[in-house]
């Protein structure tokens, strides 16, 4: 592993020292409310989930408050966050500590995490935040920053990942000054280190960002499995008049990428096919053809979750199709961008 320790955190507190934001919880070190806002914070962002820390603070001043609050109450308060069972955590976890342990919130991680409902980082969060505890808290803005910085290609939802990237954050983190460390790459994950168009340009680390130097943010952090990217071939078929002045041009309506948007006839396939069976089809599929020419080499347009190889053909007929529009028209109708780099590159 590498040995930025100091550099790294010194950067970061900097940028933080400057661009924090103010919430409401950065005014207290009371653990109800620091593990108020950090079970909220695990659902949504901070911009929906401020205005539930409000109304359960206020509702719910203090742990003995929500401890002796109805279950229908909580679950009302909690409604449209999600994952019920959190807030029913929350709920019978304030119980214990009010009447347990006598309204003493415990004070150290290994106390912390036997509560129900607190894992590896809600407890680091509150030790760090409340005692200055230095242990390391792991969320979805931590991989973000520490596998871009690094250039971490091992999966965050491995276990491989999840052990590295806890040891990268513990060995990172500023031992003297944990709570605000812990907050800092959060923020600096969510304001700056953004998941997607983050400006590198105007980062504090844009000369030390691994990602960012070798020009591969986007492909930070790798995650398995649920991103299984799916290949799709389009043949697409520009079907001409003998003057080429019309053409077919219609409009996406299934359930699928694009739309709404325009497109040439498609003819689609889950593979790659030879020439002579889309040949085949275009022949089937449209009359009185006099020329079938393969227009482009393999063009890749890449979703996030498809690649799509696509093909042009262009096919000559003697009577165009009575939804024809004028080929000097297409661009006035909207299209994906795959088409219109194509239209823009045409020549007939
Ligand atoms: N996301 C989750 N917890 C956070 C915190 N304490 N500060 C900033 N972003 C967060």
């Amino acid at each position: 592993m590498t040995h930025h320790q100091f550099e790294f955190s010194q950067i970061l507190l900097n940028w933080y020292n400057v661009q924090k934001r103010n919430l409401p919880w950065r005014h207290t070190t009371n653990p109800y409310y620091i593990w108020l806002s950090e079970v909220i914070l695990q659902q949504t962002r901070v911009v929906q989930g401020l205005p539930y820390y409000q109304d359960f603070v206020k509702a719910f001043p203090t742990i003995e408050d929500l401890a002796n609050a109805s279950e229908e109450k909580v679950l009302k308060l909690w409604q449209g966050l999600g994952y019920y069972s959190r807030a029913k955590n929350l709920h019978e976890t304030a119980k214990i500590v009010a009447y347990t342990y006598q309204g003493v919130f415990p004070k150290t991680y290994d106390e912390i995490i036997k509560l129900k409902g607190i894992g590896d980082y809600t407890a680091s969060a509150i030790a760090s935040i409340c005692y200055q505890e230095p242990r390391a808290v792991v969320d979805g803005n931590v991989y973000r920053v520490l596998s871009r910085i690094f250039d971490i290609e091992i999966p965050i939802n491995s276990s491989k990942g999840n052990k590295y990237f806890k040891a990268l954050a513990t060995e990172l983190l500023d031992k003297e000054k944990a709570g605000l460390y812990n907050q800092a790459i959060m923020d600096f994950g969510a304001v700056q280190c953004k998941p997607q168009s983050p400006d590198c340009q105007q980062c504090v680390f844009s000369e030390k960002c691994l990602a960012y130097v070798q020009n591969k943010i986007s492909q930070l952090p790798v995650k398995t499995g649920k991103t299984k990217v799916r290949n799709r071939y389009f043949h697409y078929c520009m079907v001409l008049d003998q003057e080429n002045k019309t053409t077919i041009f219609q409009k996406r309506k299934n359930k699928d990428i694009w739309q709404g948007l325009y497109e040439f006839p498609l003819i689609e396939f889950a593979e790659e096919v030879s020439d002579l069976e889309v040949i085949k089809l275009i022949q089937a599929n449209f009359p009185e053809i006099i020329s079938i020419e393969k227009k482009s080499e393999k063009i890749l347009h890449k979703l996030s979750h498809q690649n799509i190889y696509s093909y042009f053909w262009i096919i000559s007929v003697k009577k165009i199709h009575k939804n024809a529009i004028c080929l000097e028209n297409i661009n006035n109708f909207p299209t994906s961008i795959l088409l219109a780099n194509f239209l823009k590159n045409l020549q007939i």
